[in-house]
């Protein structure tokens, strides 16, 4: 039982005696993130503004493999070196440097194989994604992702040695049930950390990233904090049984420590995430979009003074919430969503609308939307107000970011002191010019 093996995996440790967990008073506290009231009427349903983000079967995102037949437990403990266990410290998580970070759909793998990735843009990479067995909480890996997660690794460490490649769980079209599920109970988690370590180990992975959209109750969030604990606890004692680094864990968010406007009132354990994550991720993005068609937005932008759906909004409360900047990674969107415009002459943020406009659901490619710009000589905006691009031909309305928002963000992430920043998604980009002006910009050259 893998129960049974986490078990003994955290007797062994404490026989090591390592101080890893600490044990400070106010572990539970879930606060120090600002009280808001739900002041933003609740967005009308199916989403609010949690819709299924970096939806994996956009059009311009080949649908997902279908699931594979089950797969037997793989799980084992992680095995134990034959050499004594190292007890070399934790590699330093964050690179002077920071985060370069950014998701590859592993569904666009023909499309965009690891071997044309330029890792000189990058430092993180995230393998986008890999699901939960709803009923034993081991991590699936399917025949394609058992044939692509090697590869993808073994590419970026063999094209750049420092590169750190993440295995991210999860997603937007995972079903958030089974992690409240495989959250709820200590066995549960045994099961999920287990399974991921040992899958991670084996197919050459520095470090987990849980995309989890999104905790639904305050009860979820607790249990997330337990995860988070546990996750670290195991990961660390993983790495002085094997004499490996220490696997990296990260989180993919919501845009906000709170979520506000969109069901029950609920609060990310900040704490929780300040202690035992290397990083954050927050997905800044999909502020607007299909579900109100009423008029066009930009749905990512970074200043909204009427609103609190905004960039600098959901990093202030980050940082509120108790999470160091610096480990914040803000989330850029290599994509944007699109309106029909009720009349071509009103064209700005905010005008009258009467439904989506190219893509699917109007979610559209960077790569996309440069192609419809050109072929419609589309007029395009950049928005410093907002710090957002649109583009509009005809009543074909597109709000996204371009190199200058992107840049422009950077400059906001580096002038707040965040650990970085990543990209949803590699494939979307244009001949790497969004890849290329973000690092660019983090290192000060532009
Ligand atoms: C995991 O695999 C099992 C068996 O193959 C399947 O029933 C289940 O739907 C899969 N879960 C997810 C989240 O894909
Ligand atoms: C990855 O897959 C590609 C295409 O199947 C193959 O050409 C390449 O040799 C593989 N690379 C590694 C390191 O396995
Ligand atoms: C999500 O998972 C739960 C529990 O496994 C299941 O009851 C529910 O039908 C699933 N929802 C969807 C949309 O697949
Ligand atoms: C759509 O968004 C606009 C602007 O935020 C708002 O005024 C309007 O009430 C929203 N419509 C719906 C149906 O939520
Ligand atoms: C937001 O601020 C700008 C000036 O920075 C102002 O022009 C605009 O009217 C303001 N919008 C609202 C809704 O207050
Ligand atoms: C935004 O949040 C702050 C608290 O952080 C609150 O005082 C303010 O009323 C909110 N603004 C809106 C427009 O909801
Ligand atoms: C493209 O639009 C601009 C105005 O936005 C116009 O001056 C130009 O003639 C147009 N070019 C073509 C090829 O339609
Ligand atoms: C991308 O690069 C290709 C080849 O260098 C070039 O033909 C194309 O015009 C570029 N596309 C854009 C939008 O810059």
């Amino acid at each position: 039982m893998a129960e049974q093996r986490f078990l003994s995996i955290l007797l062994a440790f404490m026989v090591f005696n390592i101080p890893i967990f600490p044990l400070t008073s106010g572990y539970y506290e879930v606060s120090a993130s600002p009280s808001l009231p739900p002041s933003e009427p609740p967005v009308s349903p199916p989403y609010g503004i949690l819709p299924p983000s970096p939806s994996p079967s956009s059009t311009s995102l080949p649908p997902r493999p279908a699931s594979q037949p089950p797969v037997p437990p793989k799980a084992e403990p992680p095995s134990p070196c034959s050499t004594t266990p190292s007890l070399a410290p934790s590699p330093s998580p964050l690179p002077s440097s920071g985060i370069k970070g950014a998701y590859w759909p592993s569904w666009q793998a023909e499309i965009i194989p690891p071997s044309s990735i330029p890792t000189s843009y990058f430092t993180h990479f995230f393998y986008a994604f890999a699901l939960i067995d709803p009923t034993s909480c081991y991590l699936n890996i399917s025949s394609f992702d058992e044939k692509w997660m090697t590869n993808f690794t073994t590419t970026l460490h063999q094209k750049s040695p420092s590169v750190k490649v993440l295995l991210s769980i999860g997603g937007a079209a995972a079903n958030a049930t089974i992690f409240s599920y495989m959250a709820s109970n200590f066995d549960n988690r045994a099961s999920f950390i287990i399974s991921s370590l040992n899958e991670a180990r084996r197919h050459g992975f520095d470090g987990l990233d849980l995309d989890w959209e999104y905790p639904a109750t305050q009860q979820d969030m607790s249990n997330l904090a337990l995860l988070f604990r546990e996750w670290r606890v195991a990961a660390r004692l993983e790495s002085l049984l094997s004499g490996k680094p220490r696997l990296l864990i990260s989180a993919a968010v919501y845009f906000s420590s709170n979520v506000f406007n969109s069901g029950v009132y609920r609060t990310y354990p900040g704490y929780a995430i300040r202690e035992y994550l290397d990083f954050l991720n927050p997905m800044c993005y999909d502020y607007r979009g299909f579900w109100n068609t009423s008029v066009t937005g930009a749905q990512a932008l970074l200043y909204d003074n009427s609103s609190n759906i905004s960039t600098s909004y959901g990093i202030s409360s980050w940082k509120a919430s108790g999470v160091p900047s610096e480990k914040l990674v803000l989330g850029l969107p290599a994509y944007g969503r699109s309106w029909t415009l009720k009349d071509g002459n009103q064209n700005g943020i905010g005008a009258p609308a009467v439904g989506v406009g190219p893509g699917d659901q109007g979610m559209i490619g960077y790569n996309e939307i440069a192609e419809f710009n050109l072929k419609n000589n589309a007029t395009v905006v950049y928005d410093g107000e907002t710090v957002s691009t649109y583009s509009y031909a005809g009543t074909t309305w597109i709000g996204y970011d371009d190199a200058t928002s992107i840049i422009n963000k950077i400059k906001f992430a580096k002038s707040q002191g965040l650990g970085g920043y990543f990209f949803w998604a590699l494939g979307s980009d244009v001949n790497w010019s969004l890849s290329r002006a973000a690092s660019m910009a983090w290192d000060g050259e532009i």
